[in-house]
C-alpha cells in the first residue's frame, strides 16, 4: 500500500481574508530546507524496545502521574513502528526536510561514558535516516530533546559537570555512526526551558536529590553551553580528519526579543532589551558572539552563583555554531512595572528570573492557551499585537544582534489551536482555521522577510507532522497538521486543513 501512497479526496481549500500582504510571485531562496519537526519521547513510544533506557520522562510519568496529565511516552504515536507511513504522510506534503531528535538512552541505555552501547538502538535511527533519504528527505538531527538518561539524572544530571564528558561521549558515537548521511545537526533544544524548568525534573517534582530549583538554570546553563561547545569540537575533528561527511552543526535556540508594551515608552523598550539579554544572551551570545555572558547577566549574577568560563574555554565556544536555529513561537511583551521589571515568558517561576505577570488586557484578551496570539489567529484581537509581524522584526533584530555566516532557520514554529474539529463527513479532515491561518501569515511574513528585508533565512520547520505527547499537557495539547486518534488501536493519522493549506504554500514559493 505504501507504494501507491496518496492523500486521498482534498477539503475544499480557503484563502484567509485577513491576510495581509500580498506575496503572490515571491519566492524562497535556492536550497531553502522545508520541514517537520518532532522529538523522540514525544512520538517514538517503544520505550522498552532495542534495550532503550530509561529517561527522565518515563521515570516521572509513571512515578507522579500528574506530571504528564495522567499519561506516559510509552507509546506516544507510536511512531518506532510507524515512521515508514508518517514519512509517506510528510512527504505527500511536499516537504524536503524532517527535524527529529536521537534518543540518548536508546543509544547508551545507562548514558555514561564507557557504559554499554546498544546496537539496536543505533540500528533504529539507521533505518530511520535511510527511510528519509530513500524518499529524498534530509534528515536534520537533535542530539539532546530534554531525555536525560534516568541513571545520569541521579547523578545530578546537567547540574553536575561531568555530564559535558557523558555527552561528548555519547555525540561522539552519534557522529560517527550517522556523520556521512546527516549533514545538518542541532546539538541541544531549548536550551533555556530545559535549564530553566527541567534541569531538575525530575527530581524536584518528588523532592528528592536534595536539588537547589532555584540556582539550577544558573549551574545548568555554563555545564550545557559546556557540553554543547565540546560536542561541536568533537564533530568538527571528525570532519577535518575526514571520518565523516562536512556537514553544518548549531544549537537551537528558544527566547524573545519581546515587544515593549508600549513602543512610544523608553523605558519599556529598555526592558524588552533586558529581556532578550536574560532569556536569549544567556546561550546565545557566549556561543555566537564572544564567549562572555551579556554584561547584565555577569552584573547580576557572581560567578559563585553563575560560572564564568576561562580563557581557553571560551575560545572554544565561541563561534561553536554553524548557523543560528531558533524555535520561533509566540511574541511576549516587555514593560516596567512598578518595583521593577516585568515581563512575559510562560512557566519561568524562578526568584532570580524576569517574573512574569501580564498585565496587558490586549495580550490577555487574545490568549490562547496562556499566549498572545495575535490578530491572525484571533479575528476579535485588536491588532495591536500580532505575533506573525512582530517575527519579521524579531528576525531583523537576530541578524543584527547575533549575525551568522550559515544563515538562520526557525527550526520549530506552530500552533496549539484549542478549537479545531474533526469533520467525519468530510474525509475525516480535521477544521483547524485558527492553526491554518496563523501558520499562512506567519510563512507570509517570512516570505517578506526574505525578499525585502533581505533576511538570510535558509529553513523553516513546522512544530509538528501529527498530534503527539506534548509534554506535562501529553495528549491534551495538539499541535499537529495532522490528527492522532489517540483511541484508535493503530492511533490513525488523519490531516487537517493546515496540512494541505501550508504544502500549497510552499508549492506556491519554493523556486
Ligand atoms: C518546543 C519544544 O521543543 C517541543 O518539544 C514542544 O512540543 C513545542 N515547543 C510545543 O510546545
Amino acid at each position: 500500500p505504501l507504494a501507491n501512497f496518496s492523500v486521498g479526496p482534498e477539503p475544499p481549500r480557503f484563502r484567509p481574508a485577513y491576510l495581509q500582504a500580498n506575496t503572490s510571485g515571491l519566492k524562497l531562496p535556492e536550497g531553502f530546507l522545508y520541514g517537520v519537526s518532532t522529538s523522540a519521547t514525544q512520538v517514538e513510544g517503544a520505550v522498552k524496545e532495542g534495550g532503550r533506557g530509561p529517561s527522565s520522562w518515563d521515570w516521572i510519568c509513571h512515578n507522579v502521574p500528574s506530571t504528564c496529565s495522567g499519561e506516559t511516552p510509552d507509546v506516544a504515536v507510536n511512531e518506532y513502528y510507524q515512521y515508514k507511513q508518517d514519512i509517506q504522510r510528510v512527504k505527500a506534503m511536499g516537504v524536503n526536510t524532517f527535524s527529529f531528535s536521537i534518543a540518548w538512552p536508546r543509544i547508551l541505555p545507562f548514558g555514561s561514558k564507557g557504559s554499554p552501547v546498544s546496537e539496536e538502538g543505533l540500528k533504529f535511527y539507521d533505518d530511520f535516516i535511510d527511510e528519509l533519504l530513500k524518499n529524498g528527505i534530509e534528515p536534520v538531527a537533535t542530539l539532546f530533546h530534554w531525555d536525560t538518561p534516568i541513571n545520569l539524572m541521579s547523578q545530578g544530571g546537567f547540574l553536575n559537570r561531568s555530564i559535558v564528558e557523558d555527552f561528548n561521549n555519547y555525540a561522539s558515537i552519534v557522529f560517527q555512526r550517522y556523520g556521512k548521511k546527516v549533514k545538518t545537526w542541532i546539538t541541544f533544544n531549548e536550551p533555556l526551558v530545559y535549564c530553566a524548568i527541567y534541569a531538575t525534573f525530575p527530581f524536584d517534582a518528588t523532592q528528592k536529590g536534595g536539588v537547589n530549583v532555584t540556582l539550577s538554570p544558573f549551574i545548568c546553563a555554563p555545564n550545557l553551553i559546556e557540553a554543547h561547545a565540546t560536542a561541536v569540537q568533537t564533530y568538527r575533528g571528525l570532519v577535518s580528519r575526514g571520518k565523516i561527511a562536512k556537514g553544518k552543526i548549531a544549537i537551537k535556540h528558544d527566547g524573545q526579543k519581546p515587544l515593549p508594551f508600549d513602543p512610544d515608552s523608553e523605558s519599556d523598550s529598555k526592558v524588552a532589551d533586558r529581556v532578550a539579554d536574560f532569556y536569549l544572551g544567556l546561550f546565545s551570545q557566549p556561543i555566537h558572539v564572544d564567549g562572555n555572558y551579556p554584561q547584565i547577566i555577569e552584573d547580576t549574577f557572581p560567578p559563585s552563583i553563575l560560572r564564568r568560563f576561562t580563557d581557553e574555554e571560551k575560545e572554544i565556544i565561541k563561534g561553536s555554531a554553524d548557523f543560528y536555529a531558533i524555535d520561533a513561537y509566540a511574541v511576549t511583551v516587555a514593560k516596567t512595572a512598578p518595583g521593577g521589571l516585568e515581563a512575559c515568558i510562560s512557566d519561568v517561576n524562578n526568584a532570580y528570573w524576569p517574573v512574569c505577570q501580564d498585565t496587558n488586557p490586549v495580550t490577555q484578551h487574545s490568549r490562547v492557551n496562556g499566549w498572545p496570539i495575535g490578530a491572525a489567529a484571533d479575528p476579535a484581537n485588536t491588532g495591536l499585537i500580532d505575533t506573525t509581524q512582530h517575527m519579521r522584526e524579531f528576525l531583523k533584530w537576530l541578524s543584527e544582534k547575533y549575525p551568522s555566516p550559515g544563515g538562520i532557520y526557525i527550526t520549530e514554529f506552530g500552533f496549539t489551536e484549542p478549537f479545531e474539529v474533526l469533520l467525519p463527513e468530510l474525509y475525516q479532515i480535521t477544521w483547524d482555521e485558527r492553526r491554518a491561518n496563523y501558520l499562512l501569515d506567519y510563512l507570509n511574513e517570512a516570505l517578506l522577510a526574505i525578499n525585502e528585508d533581505k533576511i538570510d533565512l535558509r529553513g523553516m520547520f513546522i512544530w509538528t507532522p501529527f498530534d503527539n505527547f506534548e509534554w506535562r499537557s501529553a495528549t491534551q495539547l495538539k499541535y499537529g497538521l495532522q490528527h492522532t486518534n489517540f483511541s484508535a488501536p493503530g492511533l490513525d493519522r488523519t490531516y487537517k486543513i493546515s496540512f494541505f493549506q501550508v504544502r500549497d504554500f510552499f508549492r506556491e514559493h519554493l523556486p
